[in-house]
């Protein structure tokens, strides 16, 4: 049986021996977010079936390809497919490909998703930058025997999110005319949606949306000492005392028409990088 650590470096020299880029950037594409890959100049594609240890994407509807190439002329690695935890996968499972960018070298990683509104202010379509998470899954991507080679036993936590790319996201998102606040992301396992109760809880404890993903993987890039991003579409608005049912297709529709907002944010995020770090 292979270490965490081993299985990383199988996966890392695999992806090595098929392209030339050397990532700086790792994206993670959210439900209905993939429309970025269309600005990526690809170089190399590989589906996550032929990376030994990626997660078997059979199991879930979709395809799941790592994307290569240069993004706002810079190397990024972008993961078209992402794995759930209500879809059965194990943490490890979930945060390998964070871990496997890492090793290939990239020193930032972008995660978008899409995530209900608790936020009143929050219109359908705004894009919040997530300052803040809220981990309510009940279970941690580092529990277990830690590898100090990968992370230290107890990361810190004070700032996931660099809170000086928070605020180069915000200024960016005004220079480009998109609605953007910062705001915290409350992670859930689902795959039910939340009851009117359970919103009205989130919002009280200090929530401005809710979704089923994005978390495990943060906590695993802090672990590896990434700095982190995240963008949130807000699809739906969970307000308890004006709740409708969620229609799936509905979210699909606003996340694809969004969509292009959040790709121009991580172009020019990425472009002016080195700015916002210095
Ligand atoms: N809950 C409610 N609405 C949502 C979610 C969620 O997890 N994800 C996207 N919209």
């Amino acid at each position: 049986m292979l270490t965490l650590r081993e299985k990383v470096e199988e996966a890392a020299s695999a992806i090595r021996a098929r392209t030339r880029v050397v990532p700086r950037f790792g994206i993670t594409l959210g439900t209905g977010l993939g429309g970025l890959v269309g600005e990526v100049q690809v170089e190399t594609r590989i589906a996550y079936k032929e990376i030994p240890w990626f997660p078997d994407p059979r199991v879930t509807s979709h395809s799941g390809t790592l994307i290569l190439g240069t993004l706002g002329g810079k190397p990024v690695a972008a993961l078209e497919g992402r794995y759930h935890l209500y879809e059965g996968y194990s943490l490890e499972e979930i945060t390998l490909p964070v871990r496997v960018l890492k090793a290939l070298g990239i020193e930032c990683a972008v995660f978008s998703n899409a995530a209900g509104g608790l936020n009143p202010h929050f219109r359908t379509g705004d894009i919040m930058v997530i300052s803040d998470h809220l981990n309510l899954m009940g279970v941690n991507p580092l529990v277990g025997p830690n590898d100090d080679a990968l992370g230290p036993r107890f990361p810190d936590m004070c700032e996931p999110y660099d809170l000086k790319l928070v605020s180069a996201l915000e200024s960016l998102a005004l220079k480009c005319g998109i609605r953007a606040t910062r705001g915290v992301y409350a992670a859930l396992t689902g795959p039910c949606l939340e009851t009117r109760a359970e919103y009205r809880m989130l919002r009280a404890i200090g929530a401005d949306a809710v979704g089923m993903s994005t978390v495990p993987e943060v906590i695993v890039a802090v672990h590896a000492g990434l700095k982190v991003v995240g963008i949130s579409c807000i699809t739906d608005l969970c307000l308890p005392d004006a709740l409708k049912p969620v229609n799936i297709k509905e979210i699909l529709r606003v996340a694809g028409e969004s969509e292009p907002k959040i790709t121009a944010l991580v172009r020019h995020f990425i472009e002016h990088y080195p700015v916002f770090v210095g």
